[in-house]
C-alpha cells in the first residue's frame, strides 16, 4: 500500500474518470428512458468539463446552488444554468441583471418580498425567468400550499420585466410521489385559473431510479456523478459505483487498533448525514470514527499490523459535494493511474 499514488502528496481527491462516465451514462439513461429532461445539479463536482460533459451526453442545462457557481459556469461557456435559490438583496441583483444577459437563466423565489426584488430590477427588453420554490415536505424553502403558488405565479406574470417558468422542489427524501401529488394540486390550481406550467423541476440522487411521475418534467441529481458513502447506504449506488476518494497517509500508530491519518475536518469537512463515523476505509469497514482538523481517527475493531506508518489508504468520505468545495485542485485518475490535476473552479463560491 505504501507505493499507492506516490507521485501525489496527500491529503487528496481522487476522482476516477472512467466511474465518473459510466455514472453519467446511466443517469442520461434513466432520463431519456422516462422521458424527463436531466439538468444535473454541479454544486457536487464544480468542475465546467463534467457540466459539459453531461450536456453533450444529452443533459438539458446545469443548475447551480450559489449566484458565485453559475458566474463561475457562465465563464467557461455554459449557457443553460438554473440556480434554484432566492436571490436577495442590491448586491445579488445587480450581479443576478449581468449574468442574466450572458446565459439562459432561471432562478425561483418563494414570497413575494423575493418576487418583489426580482421585479424592480429586470426588464422586459432581458427578462428573467422565475420558477416558484415548493416545499413538498423537506422542510427548506418553499410555499407551503397550492394557493401560496398562485398568487406568486400571478405577482410574477404581473411583472413586465419577469417570465413565470414553472414550480420547482427540492424533494423530500423517499417521497418522491409524496411530492409529486402535491405539485400535480399546484399545477390543476394554476390551470384552472388559466396558468400553464410548461416546467417542473425536482430531483435528488437517493430518489433518481424513481420513475418519473407527472408533472415534473426535469430532475437535477447532484451528487450521482461521484456517489458517496451516503448515497451506498441509500442503496442508490454500490461502493465500486463511487468515483471520489480521498487519499491520506497514516501518520500515526499510537496503539495496536489505532490509526491516524492525515485527514481531518479540513478535508472530510464534520458533515456525517445522519451516520456514525465520517468515511469509510476503501477495501474494509474500518471507519474515520473521530476528526479533528487535521487529523482522522480510525479504531479497528482487532488488533492488527497494518497499515504502518507512512502507508497509504483511501477514505470513502460520507458526503461528496463538501469535500469538493475543500479541495482547489482534484486529481482524476483511471484505476491506479494519474491522469491528471483539474483545478475546482467554482470552489469556494458560497456568495
Ligand atoms: C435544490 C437542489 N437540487 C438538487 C440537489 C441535488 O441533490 P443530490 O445531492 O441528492 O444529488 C440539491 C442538493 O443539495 C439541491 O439543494
Amino acid at each position: 500500500m505504501t507505493e499507492l499514488f506516490a507521485s501525489l502528496d496527500t491529503p487528496c481527491v481522487l476522482v476516477d474518470l472512467d466511474r465518473v462516465e459510466v455514472n453519467l451514462k446511466r443517469a442520461q439513461a434513466h432520463a431519456d428512458k422516462e422521458g424527463y429532461a436531466l439538468r444535473p445539479h454541479t454544486k457536487t463536482h464544480k468542475l465546467p468539463r463534467f457540466a459539459r460533459r453531461a450536456e453533450e451526453l444529452g443533459a438539458t442545462g446545469i443548475t447551480v446552488q450559489k449566484l458565485g457557481e453559475a458566474e463561475i459556469m457562465a465563464d467557461s461557456g455554459l449557457k443553460d444554468i438554473f440556480l434554484p435559490y432566492n436571490i436577495v438583496g442590491p448586491l445579488k441583483l445587480a450581479r443576478l441583471k449581468a449574468l442574466n444577459t450572458r446565459v439562459s437563466l432561471s432562478v425561483t423565489a418563494d414570497s413575494p418580498d423575493t418576487v418583489a426584488g426580482y421585479a424592480a430590477t429586470f426588464t422586459p427588453d432581458a427578462p428573467l425567468t422565475v420558477l416558484i420554490e415548493c416545499d413538498t415536505g423537506a422542510g427548506r424553502c418553499g410555499v407551503q400550499g397550492p394557493a401560496q403558488v398562485l398568487a406568486l405565479a400571478r405577482q410574477i406574470i404581473g411583472a413586465p420585466g419577469l417570465r413565470f417558468g414553472g414550480l420547482m422542489t427540492y424533494p423530500p427524501l423517499h417521497n418522491f410521489s409524496k411530492s409529486c401529488a402535491w405539485l400535480r394540486d399546484a399545477v390543476d390550481l394554476l390551470g384552472d385559473a388559466g396558468i400553464a406550467v410548461q416546467r417542473v423541476s425536482s430531483g435528488n440522487s437517493p430518489d433518481m431510479w424513481d420513475a418519473n411521475e407527472a408533472p415534473v418534467t426535469e430532475r437535477r441529481p447532484g451528487t450521482y456523478i461521484y456517489f458517496d458513502r451516503f448515497q451506498v447506504q441509500e442503496k442508490v449506488a454500490s461502493f465500486d459505483d463511487c468515483a471520489l476518494t480521498v487519499l491520506a497517509t497514516v501518520v500515526s500508530r499510537p496503539t495496536s487498533t489505532r490509526i491516524v491519518i492525515d485527514a481531518g475536518s479540513k478535508t472530510l469537512s464534520s458533515d456525517l448525514m445522519g451516520m456514525s463515523g465520517h468515511g469509510l476505509v476503501v477495501g474494509t469497514d474500518y471507519l474515520v470514527k473521530a476528526l479533528s482538523e487535521e487529523h482522522g481517527v480510525i479504531e479497528m475493531p482487532e488488533a492488527s499490523d497494518w497499515p504502518h506508518v507512512g502507508d497509504r489508504i483511501r477514505i470513502l468520505p460520507n458526503h461528496a459535494c463538501v469535500v469538493s468545495n475543500l479541495f482547489d485542485e482534484i486529481v482524476l485518475v483511471s484505476g491506479d493511474k494519474v491522469l491528471e490535476r483539474v483545478v475546482v473552479a467554482s470552489r469556494g463560491r458560497v456568495d
